[in-house]
Protein backbone atom coordinates (compact mmCIF):
# COMPACT_ATOMS: atom_id res chain seq x y z
CA UNK A 1 0.00 0.00 0.00
CA UNK A 2 1.23 3.79 -1.08
CA UNK A 3 1.34 5.47 2.77
CA UNK A 4 2.09 8.46 1.13
CA UNK A 5 -0.98 8.22 -0.99
CA UNK A 6 -3.79 6.90 1.63
CA UNK A 7 -2.84 10.07 3.84
CA UNK A 8 -3.33 12.57 0.96
CA UNK A 9 -7.17 10.79 0.32
CA UNK A 10 -7.59 11.09 3.85
CA UNK A 11 -10.19 14.31 4.02
CA UNK A 12 -11.68 12.71 0.40
CA UNK A 13 -12.13 9.50 2.10
CA UNK A 14 -13.58 11.32 5.69
CA UNK A 15 -15.69 13.03 3.38
CA UNK A 16 -16.90 9.99 1.34
CA UNK A 17 -17.69 8.69 4.79
CA UNK A 18 -20.02 11.16 5.85
CA UNK A 19 -22.09 11.30 3.06
CA UNK A 20 -22.69 7.59 3.16
CA UNK A 21 -23.89 7.72 6.79
CA UNK A 22 -26.13 10.45 5.82
CA UNK A 23 -27.97 6.78 3.79
CA UNK A 24 -27.05 4.04 6.14
CA UNK A 25 -23.85 2.67 6.48
CA UNK A 26 -20.35 3.39 5.36
CA UNK A 27 -19.73 1.93 1.65
CA UNK A 28 -16.11 2.60 1.29
CA UNK A 29 -13.32 0.33 0.29
CA UNK A 30 -13.44 -2.61 -3.23
CA UNK A 31 -14.76 -6.25 -2.58
CA UNK A 32 -13.35 -8.40 -5.30
CA UNK A 33 -15.68 -9.39 -7.37
CA UNK A 34 -17.02 -12.91 -7.65
CA UNK A 35 -18.24 -12.92 -11.42
CA UNK A 36 -15.18 -12.23 -12.81
CA UNK A 37 -16.13 -15.20 -15.53
CA UNK A 38 -18.58 -13.07 -16.82
CA UNK A 39 -17.10 -10.14 -17.04
CA UNK A 40 -17.75 -8.44 -14.00
CA UNK A 41 -15.20 -5.69 -12.53
CA UNK A 42 -14.83 -5.62 -8.93
CA UNK A 43 -17.16 -3.96 -6.54
CA UNK A 44 -16.56 -0.17 -5.78
CA UNK A 45 -17.63 3.09 -4.93
CA UNK A 46 -17.42 6.11 -7.11
CA UNK A 47 -16.38 9.55 -5.74
CA UNK A 48 -18.88 11.80 -4.43
CA UNK A 49 -17.46 14.84 -5.63
CA UNK A 50 -17.02 13.28 -9.75
CA UNK A 51 -20.65 12.26 -9.35
CA UNK A 52 -21.74 16.05 -9.10
CA UNK A 53 -19.80 16.36 -12.25
CA UNK A 54 -20.62 13.58 -14.08
CA UNK A 55 -24.56 14.42 -13.59
CA UNK A 56 -24.06 18.35 -13.82
CA UNK A 57 -22.37 17.14 -17.49
CA UNK A 58 -25.04 15.21 -18.19
CA UNK A 59 -27.73 17.68 -17.48
CA UNK A 60 -30.25 15.44 -15.01
CA UNK A 61 -33.96 16.76 -16.44
CA UNK A 62 -36.58 16.26 -14.30
CA UNK A 63 -38.92 13.46 -16.05
CA UNK A 64 -34.87 11.18 -16.48
CA UNK A 65 -35.39 7.94 -15.27
CA UNK A 66 -32.06 7.51 -13.88
CA UNK A 67 -30.76 3.43 -14.25
CA UNK A 68 -27.87 2.66 -11.92
CA UNK A 69 -25.66 -0.40 -14.52
CA UNK A 70 -23.91 -2.27 -11.85
CA UNK A 71 -25.10 -0.56 -8.47
CA UNK A 72 -23.14 -2.12 -6.75
CA UNK A 73 -23.22 -1.15 -2.50
CA UNK A 74 -25.47 2.03 -4.15
CA UNK A 75 -23.41 5.27 -3.35
CA UNK A 76 -24.09 6.82 -6.43
CA UNK A 77 -27.78 5.72 -5.52
CA UNK A 78 -27.23 8.03 -2.43
CA UNK A 79 -25.74 11.31 -4.42
CA UNK A 80 -28.63 10.61 -6.81
CA UNK A 81 -30.71 10.69 -4.00
CA UNK A 82 -29.18 13.89 -1.94
CA UNK A 83 -29.31 16.09 -5.56
CA UNK A 84 -32.66 14.78 -7.65
CA UNK A 85 -34.62 13.63 -5.65
CA UNK A 86 -37.69 13.33 -7.36
CA UNK A 87 -36.39 11.45 -10.30
CA UNK A 88 -37.11 7.89 -10.53
CA UNK A 89 -34.25 5.64 -10.00
CA UNK A 90 -33.49 1.91 -11.28
CA UNK A 91 -30.21 0.28 -9.81
CA UNK A 92 -29.08 -2.89 -11.41
CA UNK A 93 -26.43 -5.47 -9.98
CA UNK A 94 -25.48 -8.55 -10.73
CA UNK A 95 -24.19 -10.17 -7.33
CA UNK A 96 -26.90 -11.11 -5.62
CA UNK A 97 -25.77 -10.84 -2.31
CA UNK A 98 -24.31 -7.02 -3.16
CA UNK A 99 -27.74 -6.57 -4.38
CA UNK A 100 -29.50 -7.21 -1.77
CA UNK A 101 -27.81 -5.38 1.40
CA UNK A 102 -28.34 -2.62 -1.21
CA UNK A 103 -31.97 -3.26 -1.80
CA UNK A 104 -32.66 -3.59 1.73
CA UNK A 105 -30.52 -0.55 2.89
CA UNK A 106 -32.57 1.87 -0.25
CA UNK A 107 -35.97 -0.18 0.46
CA UNK A 108 -37.56 3.16 2.28
CA UNK A 109 -37.27 5.11 -0.68
CA UNK A 110 -40.65 4.70 -2.68
CA UNK A 111 -38.83 5.66 -6.66
CA UNK A 112 -35.91 3.67 -6.11
CA UNK A 113 -35.90 0.22 -7.46
CA UNK A 114 -33.14 -2.43 -7.21
CA UNK A 115 -33.05 -5.21 -9.47
CA UNK A 116 -30.98 -8.33 -8.71
CA UNK A 117 -29.27 -9.68 -12.52
CA UNK A 118 -27.33 -9.06 -15.46
CA UNK A 119 -27.83 -5.56 -16.16
CA UNK A 120 -28.09 -6.68 -20.19
CA UNK A 121 -31.29 -8.46 -19.78
CA UNK A 122 -33.33 -6.05 -17.88
CA UNK A 123 -32.57 -2.83 -19.34
CA UNK A 124 -35.89 -0.72 -18.26
CA UNK A 125 -37.58 0.57 -21.16
CA UNK A 126 -38.51 3.94 -19.64
CA UNK A 127 -34.68 4.28 -18.62
CA UNK A 128 -33.32 7.72 -20.13
CA UNK A 129 -29.82 8.33 -18.62
CA UNK A 130 -27.56 5.47 -18.03
CA UNK A 131 -25.12 5.45 -15.63
CA UNK A 132 -21.82 3.47 -15.90
CA UNK A 133 -18.97 3.04 -13.44
CA UNK A 134 -17.16 0.78 -15.67
CA UNK A 135 -19.07 -2.06 -14.75
CA UNK A 136 -17.50 -4.92 -16.76
CA UNK A 137 -15.34 -5.62 -19.69
CA UNK A 138 -15.37 -4.83 -23.25
CA UNK A 139 -17.51 -8.25 -24.40
CA UNK A 140 -20.10 -7.48 -21.62
CA UNK A 141 -20.40 -4.03 -22.91
CA UNK A 142 -21.22 -4.96 -26.74
CA UNK A 143 -24.03 -6.74 -25.06
CA UNK A 144 -25.08 -3.74 -23.16
CA UNK A 145 -25.10 -1.61 -26.09
CA UNK A 146 -27.13 -3.82 -28.62
CA UNK A 147 -29.59 -4.27 -25.46
CA UNK A 148 -29.79 -0.74 -24.92
CA UNK A 149 -30.64 -0.33 -28.42
CA UNK A 150 -33.26 -2.44 -28.80
CA UNK A 151 -34.68 -1.71 -25.54
CA UNK A 152 -34.65 2.05 -26.29
CA UNK A 153 -35.63 1.46 -30.30
CA UNK A 154 -38.46 4.51 -31.08
CA UNK A 155 -38.35 5.96 -27.51
CA UNK A 156 -39.43 9.62 -28.12
CA UNK A 157 -36.86 10.93 -25.35
CA UNK A 158 -33.32 10.42 -25.34
CA UNK A 159 -30.71 8.41 -24.20
CA UNK A 160 -27.65 8.84 -23.12
CA UNK A 161 -25.54 7.22 -21.11
CA UNK A 162 -22.99 9.12 -17.86
CA UNK A 163 -19.46 6.64 -18.46
CA UNK A 164 -17.18 6.97 -15.33
CA UNK A 165 -14.26 5.20 -16.17
CA UNK A 166 -14.22 4.56 -19.63
CA UNK A 167 -11.92 1.52 -20.09
CA UNK A 168 -14.40 0.34 -22.72
CA UNK A 169 -15.06 3.41 -24.46
CA UNK A 170 -14.58 2.33 -28.34
CA UNK A 171 -17.48 0.29 -27.76
CA UNK A 172 -19.47 3.42 -28.87
CA UNK A 173 -16.89 4.98 -30.22
CA UNK A 174 -16.50 2.90 -32.88
CA UNK A 175 -20.42 2.84 -33.78
CA UNK A 176 -22.12 5.77 -35.73
CA UNK A 177 -25.37 5.22 -33.19
CA UNK A 178 -23.37 7.09 -30.41
CA UNK A 179 -21.88 10.06 -30.19
CA UNK A 180 -19.69 10.36 -27.45
CA UNK A 181 -18.22 13.20 -26.14
CA UNK A 182 -15.44 13.43 -23.22
CA UNK A 183 -15.81 15.19 -19.94
CA UNK A 184 -13.01 17.83 -20.22
CA UNK A 185 -12.65 18.81 -16.08
CA UNK A 186 -9.74 18.63 -14.46
CA UNK A 187 -11.16 17.77 -11.07
CA UNK A 188 -12.43 14.51 -11.94
CA UNK A 189 -10.64 11.68 -10.69
CA UNK A 190 -11.40 9.39 -13.98
CA UNK A 191 -11.57 9.45 -17.59
CA UNK A 192 -15.25 10.14 -18.23
CA UNK A 193 -17.53 10.64 -20.94
CA UNK A 194 -21.03 11.61 -22.05
CA UNK A 195 -22.61 9.08 -24.96
CA UNK A 196 -25.59 9.96 -26.82
CA UNK A 197 -27.60 7.34 -28.87
CA UNK A 198 -28.51 9.24 -31.51
CA UNK A 199 -32.37 9.21 -32.37
CA UNK A 200 -33.39 7.59 -35.66
C1 LIG B 1 -17.56 -0.14 -9.77
S1 LIG B 1 -18.96 -1.01 -9.19
C2 LIG B 1 -20.16 0.29 -9.33
C3 LIG B 1 -20.61 0.95 -8.07
C4 LIG B 1 -21.70 2.01 -8.16
N1 LIG B 1 -22.39 2.07 -9.42
C5 LIG B 1 -21.13 3.36 -7.84
O1 LIG B 1 -21.03 4.18 -8.76
O2 LIG B 1 -20.80 3.63 -6.67
C6 LIG B 1 -19.43 -1.98 -10.61
C7 LIG B 1 -20.54 -2.96 -10.33
O3 LIG B 1 -21.04 -3.53 -11.53
C8 LIG B 1 -21.53 -4.82 -11.23
N2 LIG B 1 -21.73 -5.61 -12.45
C9 LIG B 1 -20.80 -6.22 -13.22
N3 LIG B 1 -21.37 -6.83 -14.27
C10 LIG B 1 -22.70 -6.60 -14.18
C11 LIG B 1 -23.81 -6.96 -14.98
N4 LIG B 1 -23.68 -7.69 -16.11
N5 LIG B 1 -25.05 -6.56 -14.58
C12 LIG B 1 -25.21 -5.83 -13.46
N6 LIG B 1 -24.18 -5.45 -12.65
C13 LIG B 1 -22.93 -5.82 -13.02
C14 LIG B 1 -20.43 -5.37 -10.33
O4 LIG B 1 -20.88 -6.48 -9.59
C15 LIG B 1 -20.11 -4.13 -9.47
O5 LIG B 1 -20.86 -4.13 -8.28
Amino acid sequence: MNVVRTVRRLPKIARNLARDLRYGKPLGGTMRTRYAHLGAHDVGNADYDDLAILFGEAGVLPDDVIVDVGAGKGRSINWLLAHHPENRIVGIELDPDVCADTAKRLRRYDHVTIRCGDATTMLPPDGTLFYLFNPFDETVMLRFRDALVATRAGAASRTRIVYYNVKALNVFEEDPRFVVRMIDDPRLTLPSAIVDLQAK
